[in-house]
């Protein structure tokens, strides 16, 4: 894909702890939690495009890389399985250790289960789940695999905290991510202007953020690298180089 046809959530999303913007709670849990590579339960939970996903996968690279992890823990960014970064998502499964799915691509719980749960016995290394609040029963399901020992880490994420029982909470590391204050999302605009060739003056900035909070959307990394995408499409005639 052309480097300007790649949308800007693909472009700027982050493979390395340092850069994640904002949550700094939860990098610094997240990285000392990778430092052992012991296997365990993390439920990441917070507003939608603030980082859950992306901080599950950051976290499990760490654990799987295979090359000198960089101080921080930081995955090495070059051994086969930092390489394959993209198959997580892509669901090709051959060329990563790491699995990904989300509970909202199945459309019952049954379904879900059977496939997860084949997914979880069969699987060589750690496993994210998305959307775990989806169904109910999947939470029970994993509260009886949580209580026995498990081989690689497992990744829950959810938006929607007050949907998981207290019980498989009390089994998982629970980590929170937030939105981004005005001033971190200031400065995360003006650096994504930079590194696209756009100005960005106070104006825009401000506009900017008028115009996410209008749209229910404040301190979401997600919606501003969308609505930042329309305003470079509009503007492109006044790209500064
Ligand atoms: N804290 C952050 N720092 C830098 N980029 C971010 C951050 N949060 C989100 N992004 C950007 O937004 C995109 C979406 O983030 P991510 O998928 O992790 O959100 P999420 O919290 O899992 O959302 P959802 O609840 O909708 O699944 C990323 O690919 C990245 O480009
Ligand atoms: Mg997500
Ligand atoms: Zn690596």
């Amino acid at each position: 894909m052309e480097d300007n046809q790649t949308p800007l959530t693909l472009k700027y999303r982050p493979r390395r702890f340092d850069q994640v913007t904002g949550n700094v709670d939860a990098v610094t849990v997240l990285r000392g939690l990778a430092a052992t590579k012991n296997p365990r339960a993390i439920l990441i939970y917070g507003p939608t495009g603030t980082g859950k996903t992306l901080l599950s996968n950051i976290y499990a690279h760490s654990v799987v890389c295979k090359g000198k992890r960089e101080f921080g823990c930081e995955p090495c960014g070059g051994c086969g399985e930092c390489e394959n970064w993209d198959s997580t998502f892509s669901g090709e499964f051959g060329n990563t250790s790491i699995r990904q799915v989300s509970a909202a691509d199945f459309t019952n719980s049954d379904q879900a289960i059977n496939s997860m749960i084949s997914d979880l016995d069969y699987s060589w290394g750690p496993f994210i789940i998305n959307e775990i609040d989806r169904f109910k029963n999947l939470q029970s399901i994993f509260l009886q695999r949580l209580e026995r020992q498990i081989k690689h880490s497992i990744i829950f994420t959810t938006t929607n905290i007050e949907a998981i029982d207290s019980q498989f909470k009390g089994r998982c590391t629970i980590i929170n991510t937030h939105r981004l204050d005005d001033q971190q999302m200031s400065d995360y605009l003006r650096m994504i202007c930079k590194k696209e060739g756009f100005t960005a003056d106070d104006r825009m900035i401000h506009r900017m953020l008028e115009k996410l909070a209008g749209q229910d959307s404040k301190g979401q990394v997600r919606d501003a690298l969308n609505l930042l995408e329309q305003y470079f499409a509009v503007n492109e005639v006044n790209k500064f180089n």
